[in-house]
């Protein structure tokens, strides 16, 4: 069993992600880390909490973290529109969870984490890279401790979501982003050029409705939410893209997809239109070597995440 701390902004496609990762033999959830992205930080920590209420999760721990960027005074916006007013495509429904975040931050807790298990802690960050540039800012051990870092972020090869140049979670915190990928840590960056092929099309929401639990009904009142968030954006796409489940998916089984390692850099120009953007360095300078999703077997990782969000 691998262990992991998944980091998540919760988020609609961050609750599939948890899901997944809560029902996967493969990995040993140490702990969620949550912050500021499609929604604020304490609104992804209340939708974490109840994520792992519902998954039945509750001896997961949660520490929550930063709630601004990492080098700006204010978070540059939210998501709503595609994760609806609660994340959670109105899912949520007002409840509020029982459980308790735990005294430390997250940056401290991946701190603590790698340090208690040198060379093994895997970090799986899908939503702004803020807690891990803090945790790398906080102990100049920390590069050298973590096992895997896998980010679901940034885009090589296509255009992005939030702008044409960005993709949202790169550019929600581009000084971040910068830091993280200038500091040495060995990066599988999972982006948009993944996971925009790796669609959960709508069909298959048929299949969750027929389980008849809550957290079957639960994920696909969302999922429909965040399906039609894509269709006013996409028409015709007939489904959501499976962004931050890929990036979970590929620390389960690595042949989901086929990598290449470039030398990729974060556009921070404030005021620029390519604010965030990430992009193959041409004088390699500022940038790291990353390895890259490139390709992505997407009917056998949908067939997978399909087996193991949502169980009987
Ligand atoms: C990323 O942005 C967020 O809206 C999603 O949760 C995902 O992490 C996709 O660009
Ligand atoms: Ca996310």
């Amino acid at each position: 069993m691998k262990p992991i701390i998944l980091d998540v902004d919760t988020g609609i496609d961050d609750m599939m992600a948890i899901a997944y990762a809560a029902h996967s033999p493969e990995l040993r959830l140490l702990g969620l880390t949550t912050q500021f992205g499609n929604v604020s930080t304490e609104e992804a920590t209340r939708n974490t909490l109840y994520v792992l209420e519902m998954l039945g999760r509750e001896d997961v721990p949660v520490y929550a973290g930063a709630s601004k960027p990492f080098a700006r005074p204010e978070v540059l916006g939210h998501a709503k529109h595609v994760h609806g007013e609660d994340g959670l495509g109105g899912a949520l429904g007002g409840a509020a969870p029982k459980g308790q975040v735990g005294s430390m931050t997250a940056a401290e807790f991946m701190v603590d984490q790698v340090r208690r298990m040198p060379g093994e802690v895997t970090i799986i960050a899908v939503g702004p890279l803020t807690n891990l540039a803090l945790a790398v800012q906080a102990d100049p051990e920390f590069v050298r401790l973590v096992g895997q870092v896998v980010i679901m972020g940034g885009a090589a090869t296509v255009p992005g979501n939030v702008t044409p140049y960005a993709e949202a979670n790169t550019h929600s915190d581009p000084e971040a982003a910068d830091y993280v990928f200038r500091s040495g840590l060995s990066i599988t960056m999972v982006g948009l050029d993944v996971t925009m092929k790796t669609l959960l099309p709508r069909t298959k929401l048929q299949e969750w409705r027929n389980k008849e639990t809550k957290l079957a009904h639960f994920m696909a009142d969302a999922a429909d939410f965040y399906m039609n968030a894509y269709e006013t954006w996409n028409p015709g796409i007939g489904g959501c893209a499976l962004h931050d489940p890929l990036a979970v998916g590929i620390v389960i089984d690595p042949s989901f997809c086929r990598v290449e390692t470039m030398p990729i850099e974060v556009d921070v120009e404030d005021g620029a239109p390519t604010l965030g953007r990430t992009h193959v360095s041409e004088t390699s300078s500022r940038s790291s070597d990353i390895h890259v999703c490139i390709e992505v077997d997407a009917d056998r990782f949908l067939d997978h995440f399909m087996s193991r969000a949502v169980q009987a």
